[in-house]
């Protein structure tokens, strides 16, 4: 094992110490909230609140919208830990830094990864505010979390991604919003490394090979949560349509605020989920 890995290693056992230390519970759900979806953390009874810069290890988040914080507790009785705030590949960190908190769950015991994040939408019958299940994902962020050699300990070299968005946590959700009366879509999320918003072109491109979605996040966590042999359960809020699709021009104003009016149906079923949530994982399938 090289230098450089053993430091890193060393680093997350620092991390997991700390963490461990301040824990009141054994988190058994990761949540990510994404863009304006972090209000979701402040459901949680008994929090313990760890900010990113207290945490050894941990980068620190500079988007506005991200409380950039780890919140332990309960949500729906499960204990959970939620990263209230993400770090973006465009926000100039590595992909180890990007996908770092994602091997603290796993060196946490954690099983269960639920993402949310905020997304275009390229398929035409989504509007603003419409929620999709992630079923799958394109990565053309140009490059992998896993490049570099592998660690053993953490998975293997060549994980197989047939089932890296899980099939059954996807029926909980369409089970829940049925019960909820929610209506939910499902799609391929094609992850890109922005900070830019895409052009008409690339957004025909986008839908020519099968994405329904376009977003800056999630693709790199949802490998290495695969890697660790974790269950991932994505979900996108679609925040505004792509680029060129309405004609209308896009700004992060609009991202924010309709992420706040689904804030309420996408807490509605991120509990639901939770509550469903304990007995299932990937196995047998
Ligand atoms: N493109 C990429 N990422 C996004 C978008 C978008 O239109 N909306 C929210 N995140």
């Amino acid at each position: 094992m090289s230098g450089i890995l053993l430091k890193w290693g060393d680093i997350v056992n620092k991390t997991l110490n700390y963490i461990k230390d301040k824990l009141k519970i054994m988190p058994q759900i990761g949540l990510i909230l994404g863009s304006g979806l972090g209000v979701l953390a402040e459901e949680i009874t008994n929090p313990v609140f760890l900010p990113y810069q207290d945490i050894p290890g941990f980068p620190v988040s500079t988007v506005e919208g991200h409380a950039g914080r780890l919140v332990t507790g309960e949500l729906a009785g499960v204990p959970v830990l939620t990263m209230q705030g993400r770090f973006h590949y465009y926000e100039g960190y590595e992909m180890d830094k990007v996908t770092f908190p994602i091997r603290v769950m796993q060196g946490l015991g954690i099983k269960q990864l639920l993402v949310t994040n905020a997304a275009g939408g390229i398929n035409l019958s989504f509007e603003p505010g419409s929620i999709m299940i992630i079923t799958d994902h394109i990565n053309l962020m140009g490059t992998n979390p896993l490049i570099g050699s592998n660690r053993d300990d953490f998975g293997p070299r060549f994980p197989d991604m047939t089932l890296a968005y899980c099939p059954q946590l996807q029926r909980v959700v369409k089970t829940v919003a049925q019960d909820l009366q929610i209506t939910v879509k499902e799609g391929v999320y094609v992850g890109v490394t922005g900070p830019s918003y895409e052009t008409p072109a690339e957004i025909r491109y986008l839908r020519a090979i099968g994405a329904d979605a376009v977003g800056m996040s999630t693709v790199p966590e949802v490998i290495i949560a695969n890697h660790g042999g974790m269950s991932v359960l994505g979900i996108s809020c679609i925040t505004n349509m792509a680029a060129g699709v309405t004609g209308q021009r896009l700004n992060h104003n609009e991202v924010i605020e309709t992420a706040n009016k689904v804030r309420e149906n996408l807490r509605l079923l991120l509990l639901g989920i939770i509550n469903n949530l304990r007995q299932v994982t990937n196995e047998g399938l």
